[in-house]
């Protein structure tokens, strides 16, 4: 897929001078795009926007005026800093208010479910509200289209993530807003509490099988609305005795996390520990993803993809994302499947899909 050619694309990125913000940025100019930057601190801002020679924004998502603002004569805004349970919906307050297109990169459930709250106020507006453009969840959105597609009549879907990788400071802060939740699935379309560490499998990945328990993925919420199937598990890879372990202390650990003193706490160990991965394992890392679609009569279609690192991917399935939605007439709350179809993963450089034997 070659980069646009004529204007360059200008954008808000909000959140740039974050671990994934940076990699949006780099690979946003590598494709000839002109993103202004935007974050809350005029310190951190300038070194990056001095780098990549481009303009940049300093507001907070408290200044509602200033957002709308800073979005004037832009069309859209990739929101990259999260948890974005905290900082989702000033955000598409403001995309809606100026009438601008907003994308995120969230993995998490009750941000997903927000976005398409305001489905009817984004066709209202005429803009595309899309979160999830990141490697949660794109990849798996994109594989549950394919085999659902494969296979009308489905009524089981089943995703499974092995990721060769680590997790950045911002992902493992995100994942302690979420685990005082606990875990879910999808069954008869409602989210269903699941215990953590239950229901641990065997899949057979491209590469080994591997050990994985369920995990409340994104897709909970996105693939139920790019697939219309109503019982959906999302896995991931995990050591057996971690998900044993888990079954038996998730329950302490999860009435832990729920106060807010011990999970600001962690979070600020996290933010002076915890690095994502370095250039070297962002070339050499790799996901893998299988899906399975089931029918009730016992037909059953599965698929595997292959993605570039995490982060590596989420930096490149964003820029694709920006590109699609901005040459789209599309207008509402979207999955990244939903809009632009199961094989969009397969326009992400180093993504590859290979049909499970029927
Ligand atoms: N979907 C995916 O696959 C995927 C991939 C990568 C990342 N993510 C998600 O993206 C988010 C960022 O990850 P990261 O690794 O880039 O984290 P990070 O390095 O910690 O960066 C977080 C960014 O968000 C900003 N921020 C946080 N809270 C804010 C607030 N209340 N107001 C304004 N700015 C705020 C931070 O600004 P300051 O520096 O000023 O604090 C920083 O720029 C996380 O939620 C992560 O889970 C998802």
């Amino acid at each position: 897929m070659n980069p646009p050619t004529n204007t360059p694309p200008r954008w808000l990125l909000y959140g740039a001078t974050g671990y994934t913000g940076v990699l949006i940025a780099e690979e946003a100019v590598r494709r000839g795009h002109r993103p202004v930057l935007a974050g809350r601190s005029r310190e951190k801002l300038a070194p990056l926007a001095s780098r990549l020679g481009l303009e940049s924004v300093a507001v907070g998502l408290d200044d509602a005026r200033g957002l709308v603002s800073a979005l004037q004569g832009l069309p859209l805004v990739v929101h990259a800093a999260g948890p974005f349970v905290h900082t989702s919906e000033p955000m598409v307050q403001a995309c809606l208010s100026a009438g601008a297109h907003y994308l995120d990169i969230t993995g998490e459930i009750p941000v997903f479910e927000n976005t398409f709250r305001h489905d009817a106020e984004a066709k209202d507006r005429g803009v595309v509200l899309m979160s999830g453009v990141g490697f949660d969840v794109v990849p798996t959105d994109c594989l549950a289209r394919y085999v659902a597609d494969k296979l009308p009549g489905a009524h089981e879907l089943d995703l499974a993530i092995a990721v060769v990788s680590q997790a950045s400071a911002g992902t493992t802060k995100s994942a302690l807003e979420g685990l005082p939740s606990g875990g879910f699935v999808r069954r008869g379309g409602h989210l269903r509490p699941w215990p953590m560490g239950k229901g641990v499998r065997q899949v057979r990945f491209l590469d080994q099988e591997r050990t994985v328990m369920p995990i409340p993925w994104g897709d909970l919420v996105t693939a139920w609305h790019s697939t219309g199937i109503p019982h959906i598990t999302t896995y991931m890879a995990q050591s057996a005795a971690v998900a044993h372990a888990l079954r038996f202390t998730f329950p302490v650990l999860r009435r832990l996390l729920a106060v807010d003193a011990v999970r600001g706490r962690l979070a600020r160990l996290v933010e002076s520990n915890v690095r994502g991965p370095d250039e070297q394992l962002r070339q050499t890392g790799y996901s893998q993803v299988w899906a399975e679609a089931r029918a009730p009569d016992g037909r059953r279609v599965a698929a595997w993809l292959q993605t570039p690192e995490g982060y590596a991917f989420t930096a490149k399935s964003t820029v694709r994302a920006v590109e699609e939605v901005l040459a789209s007439e599309r207008r509402g709350a979207f999955t990244p499947a939903q809009a632009f179809g199961a094989d969009f993963a397969l326009s992400i450089e180093g993504v590859r899909r290979e049909d499970a034997p029927a």
